[in-house]
């Protein structure tokens, strides 16, 4: 059994896990390890074995039924596909993906510019030359660009950004429970004003969808998506951009590179998926019934944590893995998931990864780490990874 907390109180790991992870993998590609609660959990690392964790016949996402969760009661916002097995996964995704399209996200393409010149304008506006570049730009962009794509552009954005954190990072069991009764309530609201008065946003196509057969969203499913699709949209993607940007800072020969270059954005913000992506561990998964990963013996019951930052360094799938190499093309990297709970939103997630990076340096040729502001401080937890805060200067 392995001694790696992985809650984020080991020191040194919640700033840099991956040495962890790499002598992990050295060992084996599946280990019980303790959570900072003090919890057991079956880790994954290792890319093949990540793979085959996340598309399990045997690993449920829906906690509910598991022993692990026992005495924590389901919120009105846990209907969601992310915490659903098929065949009650397949209905919600197939009912989302027939507004989520290709051509929604095509469509926000110069809002998603015009959103980002906005906010590039007002850092610009700085005499100081100085700003943190997740209060800037990393965090408001996703945020407003996902609150619009669902049609609540007034939503308290601070307020909300307290109950998300909650959600993912949480402080304690009780704030947890308070923020999702809380954003159960406001989202509750929100649906039934939308009932009275559609637009043409994408959370009043969810209400007015109906597939072939005449199904549709409950009310508590609408709920309970709404609230996935505004956490997962913004606690992730303010990461790509923050710990991207921050490796790109990190290595001058890349940046210059890129800027001189332009071409090699897209492959940039892949190896920036691929090198430090923000979703650091899958959530968990429970083992329905006695099973097997990657040779390794599960008992019924127990939580899988996959992880995805170990997956995505391991040298057998990508040489030099510790290497930032935004030429490398890092296909079949993992920072999306794999299987059936695949991330819907990566085609937003790389439209506005991609448009934040190069609009940034366009707009700074002279952006740097500032040495002067505070050290970064990382998110904890083992969800997702990524600082709070990124100070910059030009
Ligand atoms: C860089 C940004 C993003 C990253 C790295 C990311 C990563 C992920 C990962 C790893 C999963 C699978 C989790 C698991 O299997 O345990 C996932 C699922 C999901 N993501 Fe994302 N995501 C990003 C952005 C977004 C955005 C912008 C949206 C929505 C607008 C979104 C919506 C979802 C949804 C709905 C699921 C659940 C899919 C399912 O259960 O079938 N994500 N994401």
């Amino acid at each position: 059994m392995a001694d790696l907390d992985v809650g984020g109180h080991a020191e040194g790991f919640t700033a840099d896990p991956y040495p962890y992870y790499a002598e992990l993998r050295e060992a084996g590609p599946v280990h019980r390890v303790a959570l900072d609660n003090g919890d057991l959990v079956w880790l994954v690392v290792g890319h093949e074995a990540c793979r085959e964790a996340l598309n399990h016949p045997a690993l449920s996402k829906n906690w509910q039924d598991s022993v692990y969760f026992g005495d924590v009661v389901a919120s009105a916002v846990n209907h969601h596909m992310l915490e659903s097995d098929p065949p009650r996964h397949t209905r919600l995704r197939r009912l989302v993906a027939r507004e989520f399209t290709g051509r929604r996200v095509e469509a926000m393409r110069p809002r998603v510019q015009e959103i980002t010149d906005g906010l590039l304008d007002a850092m610009a506006a700085d005499g100081a030359r100085r700003a943190d570049l997740i209060r800037s730009l990393a965090f408001p962009l996703p945020m407003t660009v996902i609150c619009e794509l669902l049609g609540v552009p007034d939503l308290d954005r601070e307020q909300f950004r307290r109950w998300s954190n909650e959600v993912v990072a949480p402080s304690s069991p009780a704030a947890s429970s308070w923020a999702l009764a809380e954003v159960a309530h406001y989202l509750g609201e929100l649906i039934e004003d939308k009932r009275c008065s559609p637009g043409e946003d994408l959370m009043s196509a969810l209400i007015r969808t109906r597939d072939e057969g005449g199904d549709r969203l409950s009310h508590e499913e609408l709920v309970s998506m709404a609230f996935l699709l505004l956490v997962a949209g913004h606690e992730t993607t303010v990461n790509l951009i923050g710990n991207g940007v921050r490796a790109l800072l990190d290595h001058p020969d890349q940046l210059a590179a890129l800027r001189a270059d332009p071409d090699l954005l897209d492959g940039a913000v892949e190896e920036m998926l691929r090198y430090d992506g923000p979703v650091e561990n899958s959530t968990f998964r429970f083992a329905r019934e006695d099973t097997v990963v990657a040779g390794v013996p599960v008992p019924a019951g127990d939580a899988v944590l996959v992880s995805l930052a170990g997956a995505d360094r391991d040298p057998s799938r990508f040489p030099a893995p510790d290497t930032f190499d935004i030429r490398r093309a890092p296909q079949g990297h993992l920072a999306f998931g794999h299987g059936i709970h695949f991330c819907l939103g990566a085609p937003l997630a790389r439209l506005e990864g991609r448009i934040a990076v190069r609009s940034l340096l366009e707009r700074f040729p002279g952006l740097a780490r500032d040495p002067e502001g505070e050290e970064p401080e990382w998110i904890t937890g083992t969800l997702i990874r990524g600082m709070k805060r990124l100070p910059v200067r030009w």
